[in-house]
C-alpha cells in the first residue's frame, strides 16, 4: 500500500484515506482551502449553509494542459469523463473500494472517484488514455493482451495504471509486491493470477530483457 499516497502534503494511503474520511467529509475538510466562499448561505432548517464559488483550475491530463471551472464536489473523476471526454478510468464504485478509476497524479496511483478536482489544480494526471505513443500500445498494454490479463475489462485500466506506478519504482517486482500494488484494485472476474503474469511479463519488456 505504500505506493498508493495522495501527491503532496502528508502522505495518504488510499485505504487509509476511506478510514478517516467519508465521502461527505472530505468534501467539507478539505473544500474551505481551496475554494472561495461566496458572501451568501443558503438557509436550512439546520442552520445557514456556506455557498461556493464555482473554481477555475488547471489540469495537464496526458501532458495537454486544460483550463476547467469545477463545482466544489467535482471528483477527478467526474472531470476526467465528463469534461475531457476521458472514459477509461472507470467509475464502478464510485466509493474507494474497487480501484477501477486509478489514475496516476505524478507517479502516484489515486483513486480518482475520491479525490476533489479542485485538490488536483496544477498537477499532472496520467490516465490509461495517455498510454500508448504513435499508434504503438505500451509494454504494459501488450502484456495485458499477451497474457489474457482481463475479461470482461471493465477493472483492466485500473489496473494497468497501478502496474504503471509499479513499474515506474520497481523494475523488476516479485510476485509479493505485484500483489502488493494492487492491494487497492479488485477484479470481479477473478483473474488476478493472470494479471500478475501479465506485470511480470511487462516489467520484462520494460526491461528490455
Ligand atoms: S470507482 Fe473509484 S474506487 Fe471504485
Ligand atoms: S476482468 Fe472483469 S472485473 Fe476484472
Amino acid at each position: 500500500m505504500e505506493d498508493k499516497n495522495q501527491k503532496k502534503g502528508k502522505p495518504i494511503k488510499r485505504r487509509d484515506f476511506l478510514k478517516g474520511f467519508g465521502g461527505g467529509a472530505m468534501g467539507a475538510a478539505v473544500a474551505p482551502k481551496f475554494l472561495v466562499q461566496e458572501k451568501k448561505t443558503i438557509s436550512t432548517k439546520e442552520g445557514n449553509i456556506p455557498v461556493y464559488s464555482k473554481k477555475k483550475i488547471s489540469l495537464i491530463v496526458n501532458g495537454k494542459k486544460h483550463t476547467l471551472s469545477v463545482k466544489p464536489r467535482d471528483t477527478l473523476l467526474d472531470v476526467l469523463r465528463e469534461k475531457l471526454n476521458l472514459t477509461g478510468p472507470k467509475r464502478i464504485c464510485n466509493h474507494g473500494e474497487c480501484g477501477g478509476c486509478t489514475v496516476l497524479l505524478d507517479a502516484q496511483p489515486v483513486y480518482s472517484c475520491m479525490f476533489l478536482a479542485v485538490r488536483a489544480d496544477g498537477q499532472k494526471i496520467t490516465t490509461v488514455e495517455g498510454l500508448a505513443k504513435g499508434g504503438n500500445l505500451h509494454s504494459i498494454q501488450k502484456a495485458f493482451i499477451e497474457k489474457d490479463g482481463y475479461q470482461c475489462g471493465f477493472c483492466t485500466s485500473g489496473f494497468i495504471m497501478s502496474s504503471l506506478a509499479l513499474l515506474q519504482r520497481n523494475k523488476k517486482p516479485n510476485l509479493e509486491e505485484i500483489k502488493q500494488a494492487f492491494s487497492g484494485n479488485l477484479c470481479r472476474c477473478g483473474n488476478y493470477f493472470k494479471i500478475y503474469d501479465a506485470v511480470s511479463e511487462a516489467a520484462k519488456k520494460m526491461r528490455g530483457a
